[in-house]
């Protein structure tokens, strides 16, 4: 059952978050269902604008329909990640999203205000919901790069001011975080004193956390070992989510540690059975390593164990 954000963060809301996860093909879109519903947790897709021209756009609304079909007891929203206002309009007029994120925070206040007011009301109009992104993330999104020396925490009396002007639904803020597999150089990490301050200002707000990858020392050195070079790669603890959520956090985006899964599972199939050629048999694996990975995220974002209630609570 497709649902929007806004009713999962309701039902969230200073309890747990909710996992969303990028997918860009079929076997990830299976490895996330099924850990979903092994994990008996709602969940929220993500959909960047690189995964929207991976292949023809409409390949992936076609995965997820089916998906729905094959999954009938998930629950889930269908999200727009770090849109620009083309593809956020788009989207909005796609009637397949259920919320959308303009991501206009590399433009001035005023001007990211300007622009996230004009897809909230767009989107608002037709019933879907909208993220905006105060502040900047370190890393790579696929519109904008940021290097480390130019992030910026979100002011948390902006946060306010934004959100009351803007009328987003739902405020990604930058506490620490960065996208990518090379997250907190030295002693740097996530911010609570940042997120209390904002929460403080903006209490019930439901706020959202990028960059929440945790990039496994395990999963890094056995990538390595089987012919990766990726070195000095660093993550957010997850053992933090539970905490952000006490703190408004309901949503927390995880796309980096998906990619490393996916890496493992080919790098070491590819090493151990030299003499395979079939693409099916290493993504077998990947697709049951990523329900596995999936199922143990949720139980770190406590939302792993609430599709029950979940479900009879949208009932009403
Ligand atoms: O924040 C970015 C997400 O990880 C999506 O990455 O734009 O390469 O699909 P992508
Ligand atoms: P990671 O790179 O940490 O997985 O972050 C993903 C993200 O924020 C997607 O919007
Ligand atoms: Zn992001």
């Amino acid at each position: 059952m497709i649902v929007t954000t806004k009713a999962l963060f309701e039902l969230a809301y200073g309890k747990y978050a909710i996992g969303a996860y990028n997918i860009n093909n079929l076997e990830q879109t299976m490895g996330l269902f099924q850990g979903c519903i092994d994990s008996k947790a709602p969940f929220i897709i993500q959909i960047s604008k690189g995964a929207r021209s991976y292949t023809h756009k409409k390949m992936l609304e076609s995965i997820i329909k089916t998906a729905e079909e094959v999954f009938p007891d998930a629950i889930f929203a269908v999200h727009l990640d770090h849109g620009d206002e083309a593809t956020a309009i788009e989207c909005i007029n796609s009637g397949f999203y259920s919320s959308v994120m303009i991501d206009a925070s590399h433009e001035t206040f005023d001007k990211n205000i300007e622009i996230t007011k004009k897809i909230s009301d767009m989107a608002h109009a037709k019933g879907l919901a909208v993220e905006a992104e105060l502040g900047m993330l370190g890393g790579v999104e696929e519109h904008v790069s940021v290097a480390e020396s130019a992030a910026k925490l979100t002011d948390p009396e902006q946060a306010k001011e934004f959100i009351s002007r803007s009328k987003c639904d739902a405020l990604a803020c930058a506490i620490g975080t960065s996208h990518g597999a090379f997250k907190f150089s030295g002693s740097q990490g996530l911010r609570f004193d940042v997120l209390t301050e904002i929460q403080k200002r903006v209490p019930g707000f439901p706020l959202v956390m990028h960059g929440s990858s945790s990039v496994p020392a395990d999963e890094v050195e056995r990538i390595n070992k089987a012919g990766g070079k990726i070195n000095g790669a660093k993550g957010v603890d997850d053992n933090q989510f539970k905490k952000a959520a006490t703190l408004g956090v309901t949503k927390i985006n995880i796309d980096t540690d998906g990619r490393l899964v996916w890496t493992r599972v080919h790098r070491e199939y590819f090493r151990d059975k030299p003499e395979k050629f079939d693409l099916r048999d290493p993504g077998k694996v990947f697709m049951a390593e990523y329900a596995k990975f999936i199922a143990s995220k949720n139980v770190k974002l406590g939302s792993a164990g609430t599709l029950d209630e979940i479900r009879a609570k949208l009932k009403k």
